[in-house]
């Protein structure tokens, strides 16, 4: 039977947001597998399922963390996929908005490049998650395959808002997607998309505090043909 249709997902959908302070509590691995279970039922191209997954729990997260803090000092930052930009127009005034915010929430001023930085090297930390998924696509795949890890991407942390689990998708990750590989065992032929971190929200702390806005519907939908628009 098919069942009765829910709110579930508009209800994850406007709860989900970046989380930038865990706890160190863990996800029950039965739990995890049941969040990649959801999203490996995110659509893609021909169905190819481009995506391959890396999650790590306890000391492996601790080792990934370690590693990348020992080697990023010495390494040269290379994105397999090309950074977006530039930015201008809305797209840069919606992007420095959220920046705003984000420093805001922290107390940090427009000219303290130190604690900019050290709030940009979290990043490297995982922002103390317990684990981390790192999301890669087989580069031969072209665009649409980044389109596919996209909604991968979309299902996970919807499904893990819908079951309390908090999440952050971190393409700064991807700046140095060499190491990753390294540290995976990865061959050059798959590219590295972006991190996940995932865990519990350390709701105290004030950088998971503030929410980003979205531009009205109006800004970004152009309907044609509906009986009442309103
Ligand atoms: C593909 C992707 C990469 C992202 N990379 C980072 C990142 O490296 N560091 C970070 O703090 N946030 C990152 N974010 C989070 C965005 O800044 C965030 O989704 C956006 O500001 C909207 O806020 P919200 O997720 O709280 O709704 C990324 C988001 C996406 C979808």
């Amino acid at each position: 039977m098919t069942p009765l249709p829910t709110r579930s997902v508009a209800a994850a959908a406007e709860t989900r947001h970046s989380c930038r302070a865990f706890t160190g509590r863990p996800v029950e691995a039965s739990l995890v597998r049941e969040l990649l279970a959801t999203a490996q039922r995110a659509p893609s191209w021909c169905n190819v399922q481009p995506w391959q997954v890396h999650v790590t729990a306890g000391a492996q997260t601790d080792a990934l963390r370690a590693f990348l803090a020992e080697r990023i000092p010495g390494a040269t930052a290379s994105y397999d996929i090309p950074a977006p930009g530039p930015y201008t127009g809305v797209h840069a005034a919606r992007r420095r908005e959220s920046g705003l915010a984000l420093y805001a929430s922290l107390g940090i001023g427009r000219d303290d490049k130190a604690a900019r930085f050290e709030q940009a090297w979290r990043n490297f930390t995982f922002f103390d998650a317990p684990h981390v998924a790192v999301l890669t696509v087989d580069r031969d795949l072209g665009p649409y395959a980044l389109v596919d890890a996209g909604a991968w991407l979309s299902h996970f942390t919807l499904a893990a808002t819908d079951a309390g689990v908090a999440t952050i998708a971190q393409a700064a990750i991807a700046s140095y997607s060499p190491l990753v590989r390294e540290f995976f065992g990865l061959s050059a032929q798959r590219h590295v998309v972006c991190a996940i971190s995932f865990g519990y929200a350390d709701e105290a702390d004030p950088v998971n505090a503030f929410r980003t806005t979205r531009a009205e519907l109006s800004d970004v939908v152009d309907a044609r043909g509906f009986d009442s628009w309103a």
